[in-house]
């Protein structure tokens, strides 16, 4: 692989992990994912970001291709994250950088990261200009966006936003830009990020979409640290309406089914909701958390307005893997859903229950009662689960209806 142009004097110096399965250990990335790092080249030389600490040897061996890693004059550091940082000590030592630039919060970071004694360390403000020759650098803070040290970095004369985790993708490909690659996949690559990353902090996009109008900054390249780089006016307008959109979540007409069953109870339970989801014209899709990961649940629910849990009751409790899920779901802080629950059981069967009352501790929209099932769940338990499925799209028609 060699260094990509973005711009003249601009490159992409990164590393594509295309085996990448587990980003960060808690979401699954089955099309790996890319360390983007990108160098300018001005009267100051100057290293956007470094990669994870597996990279270092690809991210010289990019930055020697252009230039002597000696003559980097300054590090941007616009998030701190072990994918983004955790070549920094190596790369300051091989460097000697005249400073690296993080934001005030990033400052606050550094040091408890890494041994910065003799580091060139200056914090930035927000709105803070560089100049580095004939181009000026500005940087945008980004609180909790995802972490509170985030900031992008603007490129002015050139118009290029280096946006660090925002609108990233997990996708490893040998291409480095947006047209280059298929939009469909594109697109699921970016709800499954932002739905298991960005989630949470949905308030901080649209504030920060509507700060990216409200100062009018042109841009010809979005440049995000993660995945494919974004360079067409069609492909930067998509992204921002698509960030747009995953933010507002408003609710669509879908429904998730995600269930963990023992004997096969539960899961004829989940048919029977699916087959009340589908008498009501809501389409559906089952998950059986025994052989999917909680992030596949969330990539599902960026299309979906509704989730419904099924569970067998062991030892009191919902199983492990949906318990997981809870706990999954719960942290990102979906919005707008409406939900349900179900499950078998052979003595106490209180999962359902627990479930449904997690699911309103979320500010999920609970209808219908728990459905419980004895042992086998037979006709008439079959019957309530595919009553409950129909409660659960009358419920979300009418929640579509008002988002409208
Ligand atoms: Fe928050 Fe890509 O690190």
């Amino acid at each position: 692989m060699q260094p990509v142009l973005l711009k003249p004097g601009i490159h992409w110096v990164g590393a594509v992990d295309f085996n990448l399965r587990n980003f960060h250990h808690y979401s699954r990335s089955p099309e790996g994912s890319t360390y983007n790092a990108y160098l300018i080249q001005d009267d100051k030389t100057v290293l956007v970001d470094t990669v994870s600490h597996h990279y270092f040897d690809e991210l010289v061996t990019h930055i020697s291709a252009l230039v002597e890693p000696q003559k980097i004059d300054y590090i941007i550091c616009n998030h701190l994250e072990q994918d983004h940082a955790g070549v920094l000590p190596r790369i300051v030592e091989l460097c000697k950088p005249e400073k690296i630039f993080c934001s005030t919060m990033g400052l606050k970071s550094i040091s408890r990261q890494f041994n910065t004694e003799g580091w060139p360390v200056v914090a930035v403000k927000d709105g803070e200009r560089l100049n580095i020759g004939k181009r000026n650098i500005t940087f945008l803070e980004t609180r909790m966006l995802h972490w509170p040290d985030s900031m992008v970095s603007y490129v002015e004369e050139d118009r290029v936003l280096f946006s660090n985790d925002a609108f990233g993708q997990n996708v490893a490909t040998s291409r480095r830009f947006v047209d280059e690659y298929e939009r469909p996949l594109l697109l699921r690559a970016m709800k499954d990020y932002y739905n298991n990353i960005v989630l949470p902090y949905s308030p901080m996009v649209l504030k920060t979409l509507d700060r990216v109008v409200q100062l009018g900054i042109p841009i010809d390249i979005i440049a995000p640290d993660h995945g494919l780089i974004f360079r067409t006016p069609d492909d930067i307008k998509f992204v921002l309406d698509s960030y747009r959109a995953f933010a507002e979540q408003k609710p669509k007409l879908r429904a998730v089914v995600a269930y963990e069953s023992m004997w096969g109870a539960t899961e004829s339970m989940a048919f029977a909701v699916g087959d009340g989801l589908d008498d009501e014209g809501v389409p559906y899709v089952l998950i059986d958390m025994q052989h999917n990961h909680v992030s596949a649940v969330m990539n599902e629910l960026a299309d979906s307005g509704a989730l419904i849990l099924g569970s067998a009751t062991r030892n009191n409790m919902p199983m492990v893997n949906i318990a997981a899920l809870m706990a999954h779901v719960k942290g990102l802080k979906p919005q707008n859903l409406v939900g349900a629950s179900f499950g078998a059981h052979g003595w106490s069967g209180e999962a359902p229950r627990m479930m449904a009352e997690e699911l309103a501790s979320m500010k999920v929209d609970v209808v219908g009662e728990p459905v419980r099932a004895h042992f086998g769940a037979k006709a008439e338990e079959l019957a309530a689960c595919r009553e409950l499925g129909a409660t659960v799209a009358r419920a979300l028609k009418e929640k579509v209806k008002a988002f409208a």
